[in-house]
């Protein structure tokens, strides 16, 4: 079978971050709280004191800017983005302003030309393994079955074999993969595909996760399934997410504040807070709150881009 070369490419870079932690102690995934006296990747020792324990962001990318070509493409430009502690946060910005270039910052794969990018309080620029990350595609392996798929990232974060796929077993029904555990990649619809890899980013062993347009291939209505689905997912660890999107509605249904981006270069144009109690129920989106909001963001939105 010719296999696609670029998933593997392209996991491995993700991979390499999860192995440059290898030897903590891996943490359980979907733990009920976030732990703060846990050892970081960057100081396997670090015990924080009483007060850091509520003053350290999970995320914290200060300034950011980043140019490619040797600085010939500027592509972000004094980011500010932070995340407390078990916060949903997202950003949303048009095509090639920056989103996953962000993310992979903050997945330590590429260092920034310029401002620091913190989890837990620990610089990882260039440092990858301190977050759990999904990349914009599902980069499955088409020669491994789903069970084996998803433990990839567990395992090269130090986890054995067995356990993770005992840990990986016992997950499938709530990702809604039941019975499915051996299937090929191939035998999935792009809703399955796309559990799968959301999946194996929970199972990898961190605090914190990136999710880079989890939902971008679905239609409206397998999208309002996989929010209501995502929400129980995350209500039951609330575990620190930077996710990205280009869909508004979808950053208000999901987040506890949404950062709004300028076109490339990226500059973040607006950061609201959105206060709707959780859990959040489909019709909110009718509610006059929630379209006011909306329409406030979409506004933010159209002042970032150049004009016409
Ligand atoms: N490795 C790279 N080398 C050169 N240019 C790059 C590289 N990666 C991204 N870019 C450029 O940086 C800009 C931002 O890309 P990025 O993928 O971060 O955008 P995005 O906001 O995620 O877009 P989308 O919403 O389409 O996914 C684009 O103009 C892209 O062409
Ligand atoms: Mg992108």
């Amino acid at each position: 079978m010719e296999r696609n070369r670029e998933p593997g490419r392209s996991v491995a870079a993700a991979l390499v971050a999860a192995r440059a932690s290898q030897t903590h102690a891996p943490r359980q995934p979907l733990a009920s709280t976030r732990d703060h006296n846990a050892r970081t990747p960057n100081n396997p020792t670090q015990q924080p004191t009483a007060n850091s324990r509520h003053m350290t962001s999970a995320i914290e990318l200060r300034h950011i800017s980043h140019a490619f070509g040797g600085g010939a493409v500027s592509v972000l430009e004094d980011v500010t983005v932070t995340a407390e502690p078990g916060q949903f946060v997202s950003l949303v910005g048009p095509s090639g302003c920056g989103k996953s270039t962000l993310l992979r910052v903050l997945a330590g794969l590429l260092v920034p030309s310029a401002g620091d990018a913190l989890v837990d309080g620990q610089d990882v620029r260039g440092r990858p393994g301190a977050v759990a990350y999904m990349p914009q595609k599902d980069l499955l392996f088409p020669w491994r079955r789903a069970l084996a798929n998803a433990t990839v990232g567990a395992e090269i974060a130090g986890q054995s074999k067995h356990d993770a796929r005992e840990r990986a077993r016992a997950l499938f029904p709530r990702f809604g993969l039941a019975g499915f555990e051996r299937a090929w990649p191939v035998q999935l619809s792009g809703g399955m595909r796309q559990r799968l890899a959301l999946l194996r980013t929970f199972l990898v062993p961190r605090d914190v996760l990136l999710l880079d347009e989890p939902f971008g291939a679905l239609d409206a209505i397998n999208r309002r399934e996989m929010h209501r689905w995502l929400q129980e997912v995350w209500a039951a660890d609330q575990r620190t997410v930077l996710f990205v999107t280009h869909d508004v509605e979808e950053a208000l249904v999901l987040s506890d504040a949404v950062y709004v981006m300028t076109a490339r270069p990226g500059r973040i144009q607006a950061r609201v807070d959105v206060p709707f109690p959780r859990p959040r129920v489909p019709s909110l989106v009718t509610d006059p709150a929630f379209v006011a909001l909306k329409a406030q963001l979409l506004t933010e939105l159209d002042r970032g881009m150049p004009p016409a």
